[in-house]
């Protein structure tokens, strides 16, 4: 058996903006929204908690399941950093009450990072006993007013990798793709995205092409080789368009469109609830479709495409397991997004201005809805977590 992911946790805010609020109050058709762009609502996080908080609680019920002294890797993805230097995941491993003897490093490349760690953490633990926990958890936010508003979005996943995996044996072959492009990036001084909306789109399915030539000409497989497909969605309309971007790359032009997204909707449930997740899109789209395909997967091929602006693109693929069901977490995904709390269009501006002190002074955060852990403060420029009461 080859390495892979073991298990696969997925965590969101326990509030959203519904699109059609916000669609009102910018005087946009809301179908422009739910049918253009395919997106139904935005996970909204609350200021007590952020990329760590998310993290650790993806992740709590994982720990659970397997001996923690087991995990010597925790690898985060993000690119929402809380800190220049220390790796936010140091904090999720105090929380998470993870042994000392373990590394701990934190991967900056757009969404795409997320992919690098799960390959470099399935290189570590092949032909081992060893674990590694990856973290991807991310806050999308453009400014207020702007094109991409309505795909932002927050979410974490955690994964745990193993050489006897429970779920997905990642398949050894990659199609690779970089190439130093300006479609999206935010610079250190920023708070919110900057982006050539249109311009990353078409960079998205160029890099799609480039990747999907490359895993061809290693593994000689076609399009029918896979029994589904899963895409890094910025937007639930991405992954269908680059579904049949890939079906005509492949020739199989004949497939109808409704065909082509019926073989991608089970992969958009959560993105469309939650809305954009950067590092942990791509996962949360695989959260979706092991949570809510009808049949059994087990000894099927899946195709994934992990895209990160900049860029960087990896087209790789994975066996699913036999006995899959017995290891998901689908119950406690779907009571997370049925529980949430909707916020008005007001609340949601004032929680995306509300400042954290950039100057040392402490401050205590009031406590909202949150997972099992939240940011309860800052002082002397040190974030202050605790478990939420
Ligand atoms: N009813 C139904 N559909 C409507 C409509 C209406 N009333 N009005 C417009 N539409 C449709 C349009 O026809 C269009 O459909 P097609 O794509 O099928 O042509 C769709 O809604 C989108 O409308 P626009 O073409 O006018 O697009 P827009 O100007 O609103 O911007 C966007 C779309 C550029 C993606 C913008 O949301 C954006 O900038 N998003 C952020 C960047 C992004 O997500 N890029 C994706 C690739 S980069 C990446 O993947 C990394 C990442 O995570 C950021």
């Amino acid at each position: 058996m080859s390495a892979g992911i073991d298990l696969l946790s997925f965590y969101t805010s326990h509030y959203y903006l519904d699109l059609a609020a916000l669609a009102a109050v910018r005087g946009i058709d809301p179908r422009k929204y739910t049918v253009g762009i395919g997106q139904a609502r935005m996970a909204v996080l609350p200021p007590d908690e952020d990329v760590v908080t998310m993290a650790a609680a993806a992740a709590l019920p994982i720990v659970r399941r397997v001996d923690p002294d087991d995990i010597e890797l925790v690898l985060f993805a993000t690119e929402s950093a809380i800190d220049q230097s220390k790796a936010a995941g140091i904090f999720a491993h105090r929380l998470l009450g993870l042994p000392s003897r373990c590394r701990s490093v934190e991967l900056k490349e757009a969404c795409y990072s997320a992919t690098a760690a799960l390959q470099l953490a399935v290189a570590m633990v092949r032909g081992t006993r060893r674990k590694a926990l990856i973290l991807a958890s991310d806050v999308a936010r453009y400014e207020l007013g702007i094109l991409g508003e309505p795909t932002q979005g927050c979410g974490a996943i955690a994964m745990l990798v193993s050489d006897a995996p429970r779920l997905l044996a990642i398949d050894p072959e990659s199609g690779l793709h970089t190439e130093d492009v300006m479609d999206f990036w935010r610079p250190n001084y920023r708070g919110e995205a900057v982006v050539d909306g249109k311009y990353s789109a078409r960079v998205y399915l160029n890099a799609l092409a480039r990747t999907w030539e490359h895993y061809h000409a290693q593994t000689g497989r076609g399009f029918d080789d896979f029994h589904r497909f899963c895409y890094h969605v910025p937007f639930t309309r991405m992954a269908e368009q680059a579904q049949a971007r890939l079906a005509k790359l492949c020739g199989r032009e004949d497939l109808a469109a409704d065909a082509l997204a019926a073989q991608v909707a089970d992969t958009l449930h959560y993105a469309r609830a939650t809305g954009n997740s950067y590092t942990a899109s791509l996962y949360v789209g695989l959260a979706s479709l092991l949570d809510h395909a009808p049949d059994d997967l087990a000894g099927r091929r899946i195709g994934l495409f992990s895209y990160g602006s900049g860029c960087s693109a990896e087209f790789f693929s994975a066996v699913v397991q036999p006995g899959y069901r017995a290891h998901l977490f689908t119950a406690q995904h779907r009571r997370m997004l049925a529980e949430r709390t909707p916020l008005t269009y007001q609340q949601y501006e004032d929680i995306f201005h509300l400042p954290l002190p950039t100057d040392g002074r402490s401050l205590q955060i009031a406590q909202y809805r949150t997972g099992p852990f939240r940011l309860a403060g800052m002082s002397e420029h040190k974030r202050l977590y605790e478990h939420a009461a």
